[in-house]
């Protein structure tokens, strides 16, 4: 987690603030994906305010009833629910590293959809400002897509996850919040990626193989764009600066840069 100035709390979430890839909770955590999230002023100022009467009670003699504020506890009941939910969404969790959502179909796309939207709200009413959250790439600007290339997810997942994944471009550790981090993600994610694409190809045909391949590296040029923004608004330095360059490489033709060419974000 980011904690910038005084009165104001940055918070990332990524799939469920740093679960690890589907080792923890349940397997359909591997489905979700990144958030950003910022506590609103309102409601650090309420804490403020508990706090002191806390401090207080304490001062006349009576015990602080809980160290955890009321606002994380609140996240983690937002938290289960979504993990609850989570599990009656079906998902095939072949695609490794990569972010998108691994849902079988498009009721589980739209039920996915649905709870991580519900996440938000819940969120919300805790207080916080859901400021970002990659699942508006599968849910809303791309859910066509999403659909159309299911078939060829589906059809290639047994596959997926006997040649790539874990097995293959792991081990995979907690997304780490850094510019190392990152570094470390894009190495398991070109892995990944390209991995993917050789099986997608063959299972799906050169069409729609590519189609479906294309999107995930899509979804994944849009998550390290995030990345890169925010990291250099929060240290101040271009993005040229900070970018790793194993995720510079996600932005080249087959993930291999030539000298001459650099990459866009
Ligand atoms: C390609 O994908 C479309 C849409 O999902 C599907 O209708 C079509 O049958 C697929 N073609 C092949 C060769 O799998
Ligand atoms: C990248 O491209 C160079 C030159 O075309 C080639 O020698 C190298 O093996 C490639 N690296 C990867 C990882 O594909």
């Amino acid at each position: 987690m980011f904690f910038t100035g005084h009165n104001r709390v940055f918070c990332w979430f990524f799939i469920i603030c740093c679960v690890s890839l589907g080792q923890t909770v349940s397997k359909n955590t591997q489905i979700y994906s990144g958030h950003k999230l910022v506590k609103r002023e309102e409601a650090f100022d309420l804490v403020k305010i508990e706090a002191t009467f806390n401090k207080n009670e304490e001062g006349r003699g009576f015990k602080r009833r809980d160290s955890v504020p009321s606002e994380e506890k609140c996240q983690e009941k937002c938290n289960d629910d979504l993990r609850a939910g989570l599990d009656m969404v079906k998902a095939h969790t072949s695609f490794g590293s990569i972010g998108v959502p691994s849902v079988n179909d498009r009721l589980d796309l739209i039920m996915f959809c649905r709870l991580d939207s519900a996440h938000d709200e819940c969120l919300r009413r805790c207080g916080y400002e859901v400021q970002f959250n990659m699942r508006d790439f599968v849910c809303q600007t791309h859910f066509n897509e999403m659909i159309q290339n299911q078939p060829c997810y589906q059809r290639a997942a047994a596959f997926l996850k006997r040649r790539c994944g874990e097995r293959r471009c792991g081990p995979y550790t907690d997304l780490e919040l850094s510019v190392v981090g990152f570094g470390n993600r894009c190495r398991t994610l070109v892995c990944d990626l390209a991995c993917s694409r050789t099986v997608l190809l063959r299972q799906c045909g050169t069409t729609n193989g590519s189609r479906a391949s294309r999107f995930l590296v899509d979804y994944t040029k849009a998550q390290i764009t995030t990345w890169m923004r925010e990291t250099s608004t929060s240290m101040h330095l271009p993005i040229s600066q900070i970018m790793p360059s194993s995720c510079a490489r996600i932005f080249c033709p087959r993930f291999n840069c030539s000298n001459d060419q650099t990459p866009v974000v």
